[in-house]
Parts: C-alpha cells; structure tokens; sequence
C-alpha cells in the first residue's frame, strides 16, 4: 500500500482523508493517506521522515504551502509561478512540487457553475499561500485584469512581480479601496475569516451581480459571503468545491486517473447561492 498524507496546522478538520479516501474507492486503488500536524518550524523534518518511512505523496496545506515549494528539488511551472505547492510527489528519491489549486478553483467555477471567467476583472484579497495558489489559473483561464490587494503591501508586490504579466497584473493598496471602483469578481484569499472577524469591505468594490468567491468553506467563509449578500453579489460560492476539484487533480498526478467528483460534491454538500 502506497502512503500519503496531509500536512497542515491545523489539520484535524481537514476533509482531505475522506475525499482522498472516496476517490480511491471509487477507482479500487489502495491507499492508506494519513494527517500530519506540524508547526511550521517543524515541518522540514516532518516531511523528512514521512518520506524515510516510505511517503510516495503529500497534500500541503496552510501554512506550509511556501515552505513546501522551496524543499522541492523541482517544481512544475505552476508551482513555479505559484511560488507555493500544495501537491508533492516523491520521484527519484526527491520531492517534485505541483499545485492544484487554481486549477481546482477554475473547474469548479467553469464547469460546475458554468461561470465564463474570460474577460473578467477580478480583485484578488489576499496574496498569502492561498492567494499564490490561485492567481496561475485564474490567469490562464483567460481574466482580463488581476488586481491584486494585501494588508501588507509588499507581498502583494512580491506575488505581482512573481506572476510576470504586468499589463494584466496590477497591485493596489488596501486604503485606495473605496476609491478603487467596481469588479465583477471578487476573491477572498486571505485567513480573516478563520479568526472569525473577517474583513471590512467598501461595498463600491462589488459590480452588480458580481461572482464573490470565497477561497476558505464552513465557518470562515461566512463574514465575506455574507458582506457579498449585502453588496449584492449575484454568485456567492465556497471553497469546498474548489477543494474537491483541486484534490482530483492532484489525485491524477499520483495515481495517472481522475476520479469522478460529483459524488463528492454530493456527499459534503457543496453549495453556493
Ligand atoms: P494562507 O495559506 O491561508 O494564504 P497566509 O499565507 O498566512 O495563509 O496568508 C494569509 C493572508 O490573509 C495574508 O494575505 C494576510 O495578510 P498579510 O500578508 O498582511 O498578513 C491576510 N490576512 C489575514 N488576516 C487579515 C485581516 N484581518 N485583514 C486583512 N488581511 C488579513
């Protein structure tokens, strides 16, 4: 039986295991994919030693997906413009990083809410590991304009710089929001919501009937969809789905089929309104 787990802190409530675990039953591999909880300063020799005893693939998530990146020996070029991994492949006595989720993100707004994102203005809160993940996919499903805003203006500079499209990409600062005007998508990447405060929005930002995605599910994606209600935001969606998708991609990478995610979805009651 080939090993995988999830790296995070915290990751007691990931529902990676039983997607993961979902996917390989409905595919008849066998799998064994276990939870690792690791403190950042820790999270070098946990990887380590999970790949001594014979790890074969890792879903990272937050806040390791930075630091995963930089223990790769290589990294696929989404990754690479990433400048964060979310997937990891044992190969060659190596780590090869990957990441799934802007293409996760992507095929769940697309192909299963049928969004057309091409052409879009899209604001993008937030320019953590969460945000890095996205911005690849959302740029090569065809957006206009990304614009990018962070509390700390520097690493939203730092993610600009790192994507290398300047006529697309585009950073602003968090005061000259209200100022900023209207965008027909807005994204939430930031953490604000898992400390249960969430943000504090110019309700200017969102176009009438605009798509307000939130890349976090359950409780702390509550505070930004409901101030996309308020703005009148027209779609209204989670990251569960986003989750789902991005773990069929990255169970493609590791086992070469895509599972069928419908049943998924179904099973943990994706939704969005
Ligand atoms: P993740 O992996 O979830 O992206 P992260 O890399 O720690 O986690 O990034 C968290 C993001 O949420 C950052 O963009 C952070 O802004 P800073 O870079 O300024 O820290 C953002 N964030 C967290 N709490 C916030 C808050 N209360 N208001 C605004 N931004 C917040």
């Amino acid at each position: 039986t080939d090993r995988y787990a999830v790296f995070g802190h915290p990751v007691a409530h990931s529902l990676s295991p039983r997607i993961h675990a979902e996917f390989a039953r409905q595919l008849g591999i066998d799998i064994e994919y276990g939870m690792v909880d690791v403190a950042p300063e820790g999270f070098a020799a946990a990887l380590a030693d999970f790949a001594a005893a014979g790890g074969r693939g890792a879903s990272i998530t937050l806040p390791h997906k930075e630091a995963a990146a930089a223990l790769c020996a290589t990294l696929s070029p989404r990754a690479q413009r990433a400048g964060a991994a979310n997937t990891l492949i044992r190969r060659d006595g190596a780590w090869v990083g990957d990441n799934t989720d802007g293409i996760g993100l992507v095929h769940d707004l697309t192909e299963r809410h049928r969004i057309d994102l091409r052409g879009r203005r899209v604001l993008l809160v937030g320019a953590g590991g969460a945000a890095r993940g996205v911005a690849p996919g959302l740029l090569d499903a065809g957006i206009a304009e990304l614009w990018i805003v962070n509390r700390t203006p520097e690493k939203a500079d730092a993610l600009a710089d790192a994507l290398g499209e300047p006529e697309r990409v585009h950073t602003m600062y968090w005061d000259d929001l209200a100022g900023a005007g209207a965008f027909d998508t807005i994204i939430d990447a930031t953490s604000a919501g898992r400390g249960g405060g969430g943000l504090s929005l110019p309700f200017s930002l969102a176009a009438p009937r605009a798509l307000a995605v939130d890349l976090s599910y359950g409780e702390a994606a509550i505070p930004f969809l409901a101030w996309a209600g308020a703005a009148g935001c027209g779609w209204r969606i989670d990251g569960l789905g986003m989750l789902i998708e991005q773990a069929a991609e990255q169970f493609l990478l590791w086992h070469g089929r895509r599972p069928d995610t419908d049943p998924v979805h179904t099973a943990l009651g994706a939704r969005a309104d």
